[in-house]
């Protein structure tokens, strides 16, 4: 048997990648070691993750003014004149919707390969000599395919701090911290990117005090500084409590039988189901070299992703990765250094998120149909799901003035936004950058409610080459949220309708 398109890996990546080849003619099989399709995105990352935010943000405005709720700033359903009396939380319902959700998505995808007619394996795929594929079934039995063309598509897997012992002593991935079994008293998170905020968010939202300690200045390191700033002064009003420029140094197990010590009402604390530690004192170092203890009964480790190449035969068949990060090298049609091997996604250099993937699935399937398939690297959103969210696209203010690229400014804040206030939706705002020169959108940043929704019109004016004043003559339904990019656009020009913009024109 031999296939025009093997792909091994069934994540956003490879499941697209199969099924586009599928769409262009090519005979194409998928394997797939665990048991349901759609890698770490749909099982163990973005769907579930989004389903407990969902979950949790309901329970979090419900909860408002009732016992516990820290934030006076967050959507008050008391605002509304909508009274509620008892509240329950009832954990195991919660998880078991999140897992009704992932198994609708999974089993989706299961009848898309198989509609396309995409041939699928279970088991673990490796390369071997001969433009071969292994596969290696979890009763034992192994079968070897050939193809003219193999993908890998075997994505990340959480890095591990070697000091934090992940699976003991209360320490956990995004993995676990997806499914804890009640809600702790006191998390840490370390690292406050994506999966920290966001999973930090959850659990708070839940009821526990959420510490998040990140290594460099600023939260979302990379994000535009002002957005970042934003977002973490809006999280610390909600209960966050977030330490930048901050070391984690190592930890000491709580004294047997306690749960930490530093709880200022002394009350004891669940394990969250994390092998049933009794706790732990981190010890972590400011930049200015002062000492902080951090009592926790769980600790989420989210300080990044490396690219899962175990056992996949790269070595041995001298495939090339880079030596400081074990991502995949690929040249531009995504073909590894052996030729008829490609690689796509979270494997490869660039942002490691799922939607960079599913259009180098689509390219690498276009290029293996001798069809000119390309990804535009310059228009790839980034969405962070707290509440509010974050999402941007582009450049940075930091970025331009590093480029020394002269840019013109435009802001609008979600106050002065007529749908925002009646949603009583009012912190945040749209930033757009354009060049100077030309008015071409470089960046757009935005905190505030639904952005990541709002942000695919920057991308589709981005991917297009639009400018600014594109944006500000583009008729916008009122009143709605997307009025705030049209208004920041406005201001980039200094003439903004609904703020006294800076400059007049
Ligand atoms: P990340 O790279 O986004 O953030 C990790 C954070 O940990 C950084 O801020 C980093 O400075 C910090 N850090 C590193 N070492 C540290 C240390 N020793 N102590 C304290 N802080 C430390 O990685 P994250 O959040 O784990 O996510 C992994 C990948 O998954 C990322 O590429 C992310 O973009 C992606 N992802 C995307 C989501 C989204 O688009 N909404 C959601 C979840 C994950």
């Amino acid at each position: 048997m031999e296939f025009d398109c093997f792909v091994i890996g069934s994540g956003p990546g490879g499941y697209v990648a199969a099924i586009r080849a599928a769409q262009l003619g090519l005979s194409t099989a998928i394997v797939e070691k665990n048991e349901r399709f759609g890698g770490t995105c749909l099982n163990i990352g973005c769907i579930p993750s989004k389903a407990l935010l969902d979950s949790s943000e309901l329970y979090a405005r419900l909860r408002e003014r009732g016992a516990g709720a820290k934030s006076s700033v967050r959507h008050d359903l008391e605002s509304h004149g909508i009274k509620i009396g008892r509240l329950d939380l009832d954990l195991k319902v919660m998880m078991a919707r999140k897992r009704q959700v992932v198994e609708k998505l999974t089993s989706g995808v299961g009848q898309l390969l198989e509609g396309n007619g995409v041939r699928t394996f279970n088991g673990i795929g490796r390369l071997v000599v001969g433009g071969k594929v292994e596969v290696s079934a979890a009763d034992g039995k192994k079968q070897t395919l050939k193809a003219k063309n193999i993908v890998l598509a075997t994505g990340s897997v959480p890095t591990a701090l070697p000091i934090f012992p992940v699976g003991r002593d209360g320490f956990l991935t995004s993995t676990e911290a997806l499914s804890l079994k009640s809600v702790p008293a006191r998390m840490v998170v370390i690292g406050a990117g994506a999966i920290g905020l966001e999973l930090g968010s959850v659990w708070a939202r839940l009821g526990a005090e959420v510490t998040v300690i990140e290594l460099l200045d600023q939260i979302l390191p990379g994000m535009d500084s002002e957005i970042s700033r934003r977002l973490r002064n809006i999280l610390g009003k909600q209960g966050l409590q977030i330490l930048t420029g901050t070391r984690v140094l190592g930890y000491e197990k709580a004294g047997k039988g306690k749960r930490g010590n530093s709880r200022a009402d002394g009350s004891s604390a669940g394990s969250g189901g994390a092998g049933g530690s009794a706790g732990v004192v981190l010890s972590a170092e400011g930049r200015d070299g002062r000492k902080q203890q951090f009592a926790a009964d769980v600790v989420l480790v989210a300080v990044g992703r490396r690219p899962y190449t175990e056992g996949l035969g790269l070595a041995v068949l001298g495939v090339k990765t880079q030596e400081d990060n074990g991502r995949v090298i690929v040249d531009e049609r995504f073909q590894t250094s052996l030729a008829g091997v490609y690689a796509i996604g979270d494997l490869i250099p660039g942002p490691m998120l799922a939607h960079k993937a599913e259009e180098e699935g689509i390219a690498v399937a276009e290029i293996l149909a001798e069809k000119p398939g390309e990804v535009n690297y310059e228009t790839i959103p980034s969405v962070v799901y707290t509440w509010p969210e974050v999402a941007s696209v582009g450049k940075s203010e930091e970025e331009l003035k590093r480029e020394g690229v002269a840019y013109n400014r435009g802001t609008f804040p979600f106050r002065a936004n007529g749908r925002a206030l009646a949603m009583a939706e009012e912190e945040g705002l749209v930033k757009v950058l354009a060049e100077k020169s030309s008015d071409r959108v470089l960046g757009v940043h935005i905190v505030g409610p639904w952005a990541s929704d709002l942000i695919a019109e920057a991308v589709t004016v981005m991917e297009f080459g639009g400018s600014a004043e594109d944006i500000a003559r583009t008729v916008h339904a009122h009143p709605t949220l997307p009025e705030a990019l049209r208004e920041a656009a406005l201001d980039a020009a200094g003439r903004a309708i609904h703020i006294l913009s800076r400059k007049k024109s």
